[in-house]
């Protein structure tokens, strides 16, 4: 089953030369080697390890897979990886790749240990995806010559690359494919102190005056997620210039990121609505996803990928196998009344 991204559009190019545009502007944030990518500790050494014997015997990386949810800084690992093998990286997604054709354009451009990186590799098409299995295993491409009875194959070698592909829903993947990557790293959610370190080293990068207090609290409230961390940060630095002399304290980050309607826990407005929605009009669930999307007007999979991570983590949701329940923590925080409730975990 194909799911449709809206913001990803089907003429874009296939290979773009460098890697993605990044989500905030000119001045780029992204940590371009090891050492500066913060957290994620057990994927780094992991990470660390692979790559230096991959160079110590002159070979490409196995391949890698990234998973986990959006803005934990999966292309910027695949890019940091790029830049500690010292190879080049060419990236492309799996919806930009339409036919087999334009992904073996691909494959046969690649020089001795490269890299592809492949975003949002769940959404390959299934004959796409079955020119990448004897290229990821023999760096070899089968092509079919002819049609009918006189068809024939040919087989083409390839140089030896690394495919990196990332995804938000690992669960998608093909048996075929996944049992094809040699390394597979799961990103998890950040901690406030790793968010925090994110967030002083963007406010260096950008020039804005931050201290302790005010790196803390944007930190708190970025649902473990460098991505918003920044974008906090941007929005906060607007209020701090316009409000209190442009330093970054922590009670101008918290002025600011109350007028943008981001509470104590970083919960944002859907975040509450989803909460708010299970309880007034499920009794607290469990409520199946597609019927809470469907009420809130939201995609399933934007609730899914995008929110429930944060919210399951937090402890304000549980998922059951009748669907999803909130907690006691959940009717506290939005000051409803809990009249105790049988599906309730805690
Ligand atoms: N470990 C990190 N240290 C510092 N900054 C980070 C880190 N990880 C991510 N970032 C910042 O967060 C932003 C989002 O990261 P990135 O685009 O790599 O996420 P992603 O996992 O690829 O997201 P998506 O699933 O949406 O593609 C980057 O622009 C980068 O500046
Ligand atoms: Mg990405």
């Amino acid at each position: 089953m194909a799911i449709e991204f809206s913001s990803t559009g089907g003429d874009e190019p296939v290979i773009a030369t460098k890697v993605l545009p990044e989500d905030d502007g000119e001045i780029s944030l992204r940590p371009k080697r090891m050492q500066e990518y913060i957290g994620q500790e057990k994927a780094k050494s992991n990470l660390a390890v692979y790559i230096e014997a991959a160079r110590m015997r002159g070979e490409p990386l196995d391949h890698v897979l990234l998973h986990g949810p959006p803005g934990l800084g999966k292309t910027t690992l695949a890019s940091v990886i790029a830049n500690e093998m010292g190879v080049n990286m060419r990236v492309t997604s799996g919806p930009a790749i339409e036919k087999p054709g334009d992904l073996a354009a691909l494959l046969t451009n690649l020089d001795d240990n490269d890299i592809l990186f492949v975003d949002e590799i769940h959404r390959l098409n299934r004959s796409v995806e079955e020119i990448l299995y004897p290229a990821m295993e023999d760096y070899a491409l089968d092509i079919i010559m002819g049609k009918g009875p006189a068809a024939s194959s040919i087989r083409l070698d390839l140089k030896k690359f690394t495919l990196i592909g990332a995804t938000t829903r690992s669960g998608q993947l093909t048996a075929p494919l996944r049992d094809r990557f040699g390394v597979v790293e799961r990103l998890e959610l950040y901690t406030v102190d790793e968010l925090a370190m994110i967030v002083r080293r963007s406010a260096g990068i950008l020039g804005v005056e931050i201290d302790e207090g005010g790196s803390v609290e944007i930190a708190s409230r970025s649902r473990g997620t460098p991505r918003i961390a920044n974008r906090l940060l941007r929005r906060v630095r607007d209020f701090a210039q316009i409000f209190s002399g442009g330093r970054i304290t922590r009670a101008a980050a918290d002025d600011a990121l109350t007028r943008l309607e981001i509470d104590k826990f970083g919960l944002d407005a859907l975040d509450r609505r989803m909460l708010g929605s299970i309880i007034e009009n499920y009794g607290g669930g469990p409520v199946g996803l597609e019927t809470l999307a469907a009420t809130i007007n939201e995609e399933t999979i934007t609730l899914e990928d995008v929110y429930e991570p944060y919210l399951l983590q937090q402890g304000f949701l549980t998922r059951t196998p009748r669907g999803r329940c909130v907690t006691r923590r959940a009717y506290e925080h939005l000051g409803i009344e809990f009249h105790g409730q049988t599906s309730i975990l805690e």
